[in-house]
Formats: C-alpha cells, sequence, structure tokens
C-alpha cells in the first residue's frame, strides 16, 4: 500500500501516485529530510555521474563530488532501517584527453565507508554486454585500450548483517549441474584435490547468482519508450536496466518494504517495486523526466496530484 508522509514539503512536491508508491519532483536534499527517520529498508539508485561535460540531468564535476554526495549520504543513513541496504550503481568516467581513468567511484566508497560510516557489504559489477566501444580515440583508433563495459555497484549497509536472502535471487541452474542432479555423482577426493562432499549434489531451487550482473540496457521497444515517443517526452539517457534494481529489490527487501529511489530518472526501480508489491517512493529533480516514467505503469494505474 503507498505510504503517505504528512510533511507538507512532500504533499507539495507529489506528481503522481500508484497503488504502491509516490513519485515526488524536487530536490533529495530538501525533501528527504521530511521522510522519517528507520522508514526505508532499502535506497536502490543511480545518482548522476561524474563525468567532464554536464549531461542533461545536471551531474556534478568530479572534484566536487564526494563532497556533494556525502550531504545527500547523511539523510540516507538517517531514513534507512538498522538493517537496511543504500545501493548505488555508479558509472566510471575517462579523464578528459588522456586514455586514463578517473577514481571517483572509489573514492566515493571510501568516503562512505570512513567518512560516512557504512559497512560495504558487498561489491558487485554491472555488465553491459551491449556497450559501445569508446572513447573511440583510444580503444578504435589507437587501439590501446579495451571497451569499458563494466559499471560497479556499492552495497552498503548500516549494520554489518543488513536484510538479505541470496534465496530470492536463484538463478537457473547450468546445464552440467541439472545433469548431475539426473544422474548423480561420486562424492570423494577429485582429480584436482578437492573433496566434495554428499550436499553438494543437492537441488536447492537454483543457483547462487555471483556478484556480477550481466544485460545490455540498449532496448528500444517497451511501453516507456513508445509513452515517451507518443507524448514527445525525452527518453532518459541513463536508464537502468530493470535487472538491477530487481535483483536488489528482491534480494535486500520482503513484499511490504519500503525502496527509495532519490535519483529516480525515468523511475525504473519505482516501476520494479510496484511489480514485486513492494510500497516505494521515488524524488527526481527533472519533471521531464518524471512526466515520462508515467509510461512505466499500467493505463490507470496512476493517479496525477
Ligand atoms: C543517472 S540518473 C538516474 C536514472 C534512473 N536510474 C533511471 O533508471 O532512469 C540520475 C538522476 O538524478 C536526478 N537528480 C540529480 N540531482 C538530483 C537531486 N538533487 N535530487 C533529485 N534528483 C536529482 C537527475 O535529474 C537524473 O535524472
Amino acid at each position: 500500500m503507498t505510504v503517505r508522509f504528512r510533511k507538507r514539503v512532500l504533499r507539495d512536491s507529489e506528481w503522481y501516485r500508484t497503488p504502491q508508491g509516490t513519485a515526488y519532483c524536487g530536490n533529495s536534499l530538501e525533501l528527504l529530510p521530511a521522510i522519517p527517520d528507520g522508514s526505508v529498508q532499502a535506497i536502490v539508485t543511480s545518482p548522476p555521474f561524474a563525468l567532464r561535460r554536464k549531461k542533461r540531468y545536471g551531474n556534478p564535476p568530479e572534484h566536487e563530488y564526494v563532497e556533494w554526495f556525502l550531504q545527500f549520504a547523511k539523510e540516507f543513513k538517517r531514513v534507512l532501517k538498522e538493517d537496511g541496504s543504500l545501493v548505488i550503481e555508479i558509472g566510471g568516467a575517462w579523464l578528459k584527453g588522456s586514455p586514463t581513468r578517473s577514481i571517483y567511484q572509489f573514492e566515493l566508497l571510501v568516503a562512505l565507508v570512513r567518512e560516512a560510516g557504512f559497512h560495504l557489504a558487498e561489491d558487485f559489477y554491472w555488465v553491459n554486454t551491449a556497450k559501445l566501444p569508446t572513447p573511440v580515440q583510444w580503444v578504435n583508433v589507437e587501439r590501446s585500450r579495451v571497451k569499458d563495459a563494466v559499471t560497479p555497484i556499492w552495497w552498503l549497509s548500516k549494520t554489518e548483517k543488513p536484510k538479505a536472502d541470496n534465496r530470492r535471487v536463484l538463478k537457473p541452474y547450468s546445464a552440467s549441474m541439472q545433469k548431475l542432479f539426473r544422474l548423480g555423482y561420486n562424492d570423494g577426493r577429485r582429480p584436482s584435490g578437492h573433496v566434495i562432499g554428499s550436499k553438494f549434489g543437492t537441488n536447492n531451487g537454483g543457483a547462487i547468482p555471483p556478484n556480477l550482473i550481466e544485460t545490455s540496457n540498449t532496448t528500444s521497444k517497451g511501453r516507456y519508450q513508445d509513452f515517451c515517443r507518443d507524448h514527445e517526452l525525452v527518453m532518459h539517457p541513463a536508464r537502468f536496466p530493470r535487472e538491477v534494481p530487481d535483483f536488489f529489490v528482491r534480494f535486500l527487501t520482503e513484499p511490504g518494504d519500503l525502496v527509495l529511489d532519490p535519483f529516480a530518472g525515468s523511475n525504473m526501480t519505482g516501476a520494479v517495486a510496484e511489480e514485486l508489491g513492494r510500497p516505494w517512493v521515488a524524488v527526481e529533480l527533472n519533471p521531464e523526466y518524471l512526466e515520462g516514467s508515467v509510461g512505466r505503469f499500467e493505463d490507470g494505474i496512476v493517479k496525477r496530484s
């Protein structure tokens, strides 16, 4: 059920509502203080990246990034439950005119642990299988670098043991594992020296996934894209692939737990939470992106404010 907050600043910023969630238009720094302490189970977000050229979604410059982000981190920590999680997908960047990389996303991680007091529960990586070979100069012309296809995702937590259950994100077993279940196997010592115990052949309903999410984000078809085209709205240029919020919302929350995306963009996190029966709150600065995000929800599901 939609969580309703009483604070006026939130009521005035409400953009739309669905059975499970509310999208607010505004600056998270101004709106988050109206969210009660310890009310959010998971923050799943992708903040503006520190790129050299400002994109349309207002990226802070690299040298100010950590200071800028720490202001939000203080609020994130306050609104999270004690066993809550903060998941940050944060893209890398090449330094201008140089075949070397910025280290801002690592500096941010260090600051979130050392200064903001979060724990690094686990680092994840999203491999974008459809990534184009850029920057052209280093990758295609000089051929001295390869495609940068991996985006880090930092899973942080307030305590050492945040709520999490990998049984909610099991993957289908590999073909060889399925064969092994059918035909059985001999336990004992392998030629490699490993000892395989008798529990190895137990079917647990799926394989435990690694800290690697493989998917592309090139979909040009879909309800969101159609809606933006039909209404002549700008499609968000840096959208989550569905698989990223889907994995973390399942893994770190249960139905009924509140999910927050403070940099919501096209509100993929809210749409996934809606489908998975988790109440959600989304905050986005740019009204045009929020307008487009309406297209992620079924016709009639959205109540306009
Ligand atoms: C990388 S995008 C998020 C994209 C999103 N994950 C999606 O799937 O569409 C970051 C978003 O943060 C928004 N933003 C930047 N500063 C903000 C702030 N202070 N408060 C709220 N939103 C902000 C930008 O407008 C941008 O849409």
